[in-house]
């Protein structure tokens, strides 16, 4: 199950690729505006790497705890593992204290990614009630020293990964990134929530805009990008320097290719067939099975990734069921080449994006 891509999607994947225009963040190059959004336990190098031969211009890891580093925790240390064939990659780390925190980013530094990024914009109660992630915006004058002490022993650029604010009384986002700014920090991720908001509401776009049209900072704008038309459209008048794309390229693995400008696509529709979802079913495969040493840890994300590629298929509800009744990885794959071989040359329309996955690390 580990073929490259046939010679027919790979042609179609490198037309609709010559849409794609480089760009430089600060000192930062990606191949595209679209990068694709640091999400926990899904961002690995396979995933990334996935996603990038599928024309994603930059790619943020998973979360990577602070402390895990500087402990040399195995599991934590296997996070930091970037692919030799990926090109934009940066590593995320979080944590509340900028000592440990300057010395994790030294530690990744040495993984050779693109760039350093900061979490500040985690709303889990583990993470803020030690004040890491989206807690890290309520003070904002400890910020200059967090930001230069961490900075202090970095040659990669460093970024930052915020939300607009820690509730609706304190959107406090611009602020943040003018002492980012004044600190050397490269370029601003924003998802357009607050903390309190959680994953509730909708990504608040006309703040994005507002503070990105005078941001002394490059910005990239995140939140509800579900659909290639959504985020054409959003990328031809957006302030935002690039955008950030996270759930919705679980369910769409081409969100990066259709979402470039002029590319012909209808709303809500993926432009690709089951039989091509099934192809980069397998190549995920043969990235996972590469990275992942244990087969139960390979079943668990191989059927996490092939329920999301499923969603807008007919028949899911009894794939999924399948799926978990399988108790080894063969199964899984047999299951799944059924499955999308019979949906042929169907193309999946995902209607309820919004209310897919409220729930992540930043
Ligand atoms: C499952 C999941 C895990 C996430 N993990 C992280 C993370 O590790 N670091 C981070 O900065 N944001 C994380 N996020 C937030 C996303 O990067 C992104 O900001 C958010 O999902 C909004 O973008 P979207 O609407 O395109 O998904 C996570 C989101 C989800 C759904």
């Amino acid at each position: 199950m580990k073929d490259l891509f046939s010679a027919k999607l790979q042609a179609k994947i490198d037309r609709l690729k010559k849409n794609k225009k480089p760009l430089t963040l600060g000192q930062v190059h990606f191949s595209s505006p679209l990068l694709l959004a640091p999400m926990s336990s899904i961002c690995n190098a396979p995933f990334r790497l996935l996603m990038e031969e599928l024309g994603a211009g930059g790619t943020v890891s998973e979360l990577i705890s602070c402390h895990g580093i500087v402990r040399k925790n195995e599991k934590t240390m296997k996070m930091l593992y970037i692919d030799p064939k990926e090109t934009n990659v940066g590593l995320q780390i979080f944590g509340e204290d900028e000592n440990i925190m300057a010395e994790a980013a030294s530690v990744a530094q040495g993984f050779a990614p693109k760039f350093v990024d900061i979490n500040m914009g985690c709303p889990v109660r583990k993470v803020v009630s030690k004040g890491g992630g989206s807690a890290l915006l309520k003070e904002p004058k400890k910020l200059s020293s967090f930001f230069s002490t961490i900075r202090k022993n970095l040659t990669v650029p460093l970024s930052i990964k915020i939300r607009t604010g820690w509730d609706e009384d304190n959107i406090n986002a611009q602020e943040v990134i003018n002492i980012a700014s004044s600190e050397g920090i490269e370029f601003v991720a924003i998802h357009g929530r607050t903390r309190t908001q959680a994953y509730k509401g909708h990504a608040n776009w006309n703040y994005l805009e507002s503070i990105s049209s005078n941001s002394p900072l490059p910005i990239i704008g995140n939140g509800d990008l579900h659909h290639g038309k959504k985020i054409q459209e959003r990328l031809s008048h957006t302030n935002c320097d690039a955008l950030m794309i996270g759930r919705a390229a679980l369910r769409n693995p081409f969100i990066f290719l259709e979402g470039l400008p002029d590319q012909s696509i209808e709303k809500d529709q993926v432009f690709f067939t089951a039989e091509d979802i099934y192809e980069v079913a397998k190549r995920l495969y043969g990235h996972l099975e590469a990275y992942v040493d244990r087969e139960k840890v390979l079943l668990v994300q191989m059927r996490k990734h092939l329920i999301w590629l499923a969603a807008g298929f007919t028949n899911v509800s009894h794939f999924r069921d399948e799926l978990f009744r399988a108790t080894n990885i063969e199964d899984v794959l047999k299951i799944s080449e059924d499955f999308f071989l019979s949906q042929g040359k169907a193309q999946k329309h995902i209607k309820d994006s919004e209310n897919f996955m409220r729930g992540g690390h930043g």
